[in-house]
């Protein structure tokens, strides 16, 4: 595939996504509570624990889902693609009492610093990013080199019938929900030079919690 006909795909991609999170913004913290409900709030705790230094980043902050988690004594910055996600995130985050630096920014292309922050975050976004290694070495590029990328992501199980299943269901997926069931997350973290520390699977490795440096 030619450059252009991949950028033309990717930039298709994320139309059809602004298209599909923004009519969601207005219902979105149901859904995600949701799946945070079913894997517990331990792993939206685990995301924030021991932070020591800040800045920190959440990538893909959507409506605010894991915003009562934030700790209060490091600078705080938040991003996602889809503005009327970022206006329901502002909102919670005026409701909680946090001070958080918001922006519409496409994890592809962070308008922050090299080595700038101590802590990324994120949680159920690669699966929604078409290009997960420009993401991933963007991620690299603005990590502190003593600073830790911890995410939930939800990726291509192993077992050969249930990665079929996702296989066939991923258009669908795709097109209503947004989001791909066919990632190839900790394979994308590992060609952009970045080190997975802690791997755990949860419901049969569908779901990753995972620990990265650089
Ligand atoms: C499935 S939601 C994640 C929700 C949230 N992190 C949570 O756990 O509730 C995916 C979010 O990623 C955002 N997103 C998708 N592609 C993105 C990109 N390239 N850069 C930044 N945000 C992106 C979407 O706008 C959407 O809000």
């Amino acid at each position: 595939m030619s450059h252009s006909d991949s950028t033309a795909k990717q930039n298709t991609a994320q139309q059809r996504q602004q298209i599909i999170y923004t009519k969601w913004a207005n219902r979105y913290d149901w859904e995600t509570a949701a799946l945070h409900l079913i894997l517990g709030k331990k792993f939206g705790q685990r995301l924030f624990a021991q932070i020591d230094e800040g800045p920190m980043l959440e990538v893909g902050v959507a409506a605010g889902a894991n915003l009562p988690y934030y700790p209060s004594h490091v600078a705080a910055h938040a991003v996602d693609v889809t503005p009327a996600m970022i206006e329901r995130a502002r909102h919670k985050a005026t409701r909680l009492d946090l001070r958080v630096d918001f922006q519409v920014m496409d994890v592809t292309e962070l308008a922050f610093p090299n080595n700038f922050f101590h802590r990324i975050v994120a949680s159920f976004i690669f699966c929604a990013v078409e290009d997960q290694l420009a993401a991933f070495a963007e991620m690299r590029r603005v990590l502190h080199p003593d600073g830790q990328i911890r995410l939930i992501e939800h990726v291509l199980p192993s077992g050969r019938l249930i990665s079929r299943l996702f296989a066939r269901l991923d258009n669908f997926w795709l097109n209503h929900f947004g989001c791909h069931l066919t990632c190839h997350t900790i394979d994308h973290l590992h060609a952009a030079n970045l080190q997975v520390l802690v791997d755990e699977p949860r419901w049969g490795g569908v779901f990753r919690y995972l620990e990265v440096r650089k």
